[in-house]
């Protein structure tokens, strides 16, 4: 690759098995994976302290034999938490909960994780901490403490924290915003700010190269984690085109940012692609059609690279 930004996708480490086309297709066309699941708290610790590693150490050794760095997804997500975490706890029992569950995977992948999403999902669309049961029992403390944690573990990984509706300039990203710079004032080790970026095919994110550049100026790093443009169905050539330019938009504004170190696709083909299953009506948002054969998209950033 030209540029010296991570060009990657999220995968599943499923179809590697079941579908050599995917691997092939992974192994080949990118230059980092990220866990599209198996690297969440419920995923990898079903029941308390017994761990299901089978699925996340499968990606990466894919990753490492095809020379791949590997973004960790994620630490602490809003929708991820395992459901033997009982919210009647004490908070202290919570806290030693999430301690251990932290320190424990980015123990075991210390050294193969370049960068983690420490924190996925936190804010509300206000800006402010979302309601969540950390909120409510830890306090908002607790995000600072995720980060010291996962930076104990393993003080070579990049930490990251994760949202999506940040691409722009929304209420939510100058809400991130202040977030990043207090926790850097107070000396928590964030290096980076993901933007998820699960955008849709007539979407005018605002000023997306402006609201990269304010938080690099922070100090920190900034990553396109999640990117997928879904189309309303049917999906139409014109919609394709439009599709094609939104990509476009976003590596661009990577590119054109420094401090933009990573590009990764959620996903690379519609065929196992998580938009149908969760946004009615809409699909068709990846870079290679569910045949995987390239769409307008794939050469409008090949055009960039
Ligand atoms: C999604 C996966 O793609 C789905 O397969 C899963 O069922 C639910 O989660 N933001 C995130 C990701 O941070 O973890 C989500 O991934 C997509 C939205």
């Amino acid at each position: 690759m030209p540029s010296g930004v991570r060009i990657g996708s999220a995968a599943d480490g499923r179809w590697l098995s079941l579908d050599p086309e995917y691997a092939e297709l992974l192994g080949s066309e990118f230059g980092a994976v990220t866990a599209e699941n198996a690297m969440k708290w419920g995923n990898l610790e079903p029941s308390p302290d017994v761990y299901a590693w089978t699925g996340a150490d499968q990606l990466l050794t894919f990753a490492e034999q095809h020379d791949q760095a590997v973004y960790g997804h994620t630490l602490l997500g809003q929708n991820d938490v395992p459901k033997w975490v009982d919210p009647a706890w004490p908070a202290a029992r919570l806290r030693t909960v999430l301690r251990d569950h932290v320190t424990t995977v980015v123990s075991r992948y210390r050294g193969r994780v370049w960068a983690w999403d420490v924190v996925n999902e936190a804010l509300d669309e206000d800006g402010s901490l979302r309601d969540t049961l950390w909120l409510r029992k830890l306090g908002p403390g607790y995000v600072a403490d995720v980060f010291r944690w996962a930076h104990a573990a393993d003080p070579g990984a990049r930490l990251f924290i994760n949202d999506y509706g940040v691409e722009g300039r929304t209420r939510k990203a100058d809400g991130l915003l202040a977030m990043v710079r207090d926790l850097r004032r107070a000396g928590v080790p964030v290096d980076g700010v993901g933007f998820q970026s699960h955008l849709q095919w007539d979407d005018r994110p605002r000023d997306l190269v402006g609201n990269l550049r304010r938080f690099a100026q922070l100090g920190v790093s900034v990553a396109i984690t999640e990117l997928d443009v879904r189309v309303e169905l049917p999906e139409t050539p014109a919609k394709l085109d439009r599709q094609a330019a939104l990509y476009r938009q976003v590596l661009k504004a990577c590119l054109a940012v420094t401090e933009c170190v990573s590009f990764t696709v959620w996903g690379f083909t519609d065929a196992r692609s998580w938009i149908p299953g969760y946004h009615e009506g809409y699909g068709a948002a990846c870079l290679f059609d569910a045949a995987l054969v390239p769409k307008p998209a794939y050469a409008a950033l090949i055009d960039e690279l």
